[in-house]
């Protein structure tokens, strides 16, 4: 009885919980990556890079330095600096660099004797300053920019052009959110000019470019209609996301009510079929305790509803006693 219980609790509770992704997905939006937008993520390069430089004080080569006192503004924002001899980053690349890999064979366009690598992870800012229009972003963007390391107090350094020539720089990211049911996660690659190119994800978090930028990993935010295998059938076309909120709250409303009310009515029952059985179990108990008082010598065997006296043992058989005649 209570496995039969729980099997119609579970059954009512998994489509329940199955339609739950497609209705939170139905919430995320993102704004046209319009042309401010760059303007902003490239005075926020810019302002990074100063407080990247403004970390490396006396710096050793090939040692990372965190930059902080970031404004609080910028909180959130995590920046690092890392000072190496471009001859060394081509013959023998660096790795790690937090998330990042770069692998040897690195050539700038244009000559420079030391270049700074600026780290950047934008975490809960990453939308705001790299939004994707239909995308939703499932790790923070990390970038990494290269400029002329010769001067540690310039500011308003233009990025360096680099190539990979040997194999790919690779972002191994940290913390990727749950790919949605059903969809696929993209890696999305920001140039310095601010185009995007998307690419796959490789090993689950990884990403691969052969030149510096922006990167982080995309899913695309349309939701697909939920499929609830146990819904009546469907009446008309399925409906979209939009303009019909007002309409979708209601559905929720009523499937969240009747799945509570559902609930209520179980436990109801199972409390019922619980009492039930106690009390069954009570009436049984008194019958053999009323029993035991009266301290019957005889076995009770039932017949029917009533209980009757019995006798296991059976007598001596009467015998005919044979006469000898002498
Ligand atoms: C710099 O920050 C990273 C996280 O971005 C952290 O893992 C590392 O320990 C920090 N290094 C220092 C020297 O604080
Ligand atoms: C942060 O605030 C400072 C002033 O405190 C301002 O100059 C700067 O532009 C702000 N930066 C961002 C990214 O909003
Ligand atoms: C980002 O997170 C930081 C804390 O890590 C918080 O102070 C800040 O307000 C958050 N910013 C946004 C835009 O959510
Ligand atoms: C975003 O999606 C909507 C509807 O799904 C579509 O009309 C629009 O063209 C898409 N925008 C981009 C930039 O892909
Ligand atoms: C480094 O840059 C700062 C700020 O632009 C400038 O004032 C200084 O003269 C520069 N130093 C050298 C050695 O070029
Ligand atoms: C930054 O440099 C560009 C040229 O590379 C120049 O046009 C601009 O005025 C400079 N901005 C500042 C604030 O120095
Ligand atoms: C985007 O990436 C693909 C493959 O990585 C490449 O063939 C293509 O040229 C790239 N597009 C741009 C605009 O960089």
């Amino acid at each position: 009885m209570e496995l039969l219980t729980s099997l119609v609790i579970m059954l009512v509770l998994v489509p329940c919980f199955e339609s739950l992704p497609g209705v939170r997905a139905q919430s995320t939006a993102t704004s046209p990556g319009s042309s401010s937008t760059r303007e902003e993520a490239k005075a926020l390069d810019a302002l990074l890079q100063q407080y990247a430089y403004r970390a490396l004080v006396n710096p050793k080569t090939g040692t990372i330095y965190n930059a902080t006192h970031l404004p609080s503004n910028l909180s959130g924002i995590e920046v690092a600096a890392l000072r190496l001899r471009s001859g060394s980053l081509r013959r023998k690349g660096f790795h790690p660099y937090n998330e990042f890999e770069i692998p040897k064979g690195l050539i700038g366009r244009q000559y420079v004797e030391r270049l700074v690598l600026v780290y950047q992870n934008l975490g809960n800012r990453s939308s705001r300053y790299y939004p994707l229009t239909n995308y939703t972003h499932l790790a923070p963007v990390l970038g990494l920019l290269a400029y002329d390391g010769s001067n540690l107090s310039a500011s308003n350094l233009s990025e360096l052009d680099i190539d990979a020539s040997d194999g790919p720089i690779l972002v191994k990211f940290r913390a990727v959110k749950l790919v949605p049911h059903g969809a696929v996660a993209k890696c999305v690659w920001f140039d310095l000019q601010g185009s995007s190119n998307f690419s796959d994800v490789t090993g689950g978090n990884t990403c691969s470019s052969f030149q510096p930028g922006h990167f982080s990993i995309v899913v695309k935010s349309t939701a697909p209609p939920a499929p609830t295998p146990a819904s009546p059938p469907k009446r008309g076309p399925s409906p979209s996301a939009q303009g019909k909120g007002e309409k979708e709250n209601k559905k929720v409303w009523i499937i969240v009510g009747s799945v509570v009310g559902g609930l209520v009515l179980l436990v109801l029952l199972s409390l019922l079929v619980l009492w039930m059985r106690k009390y069954k179990q009570k009436k049984k108990m008194q019958q053999m305790e009323r029993a035991a008082e009266l301290g019957e010598p005889l076995q009770m065997a039932s017949i029917g509803d009533t209980k009757a006296p019995a006798a296991t043992v059976t007598r001596t058989q009467p015998t005919l006693e044979h006469e000898y005649a002498p």
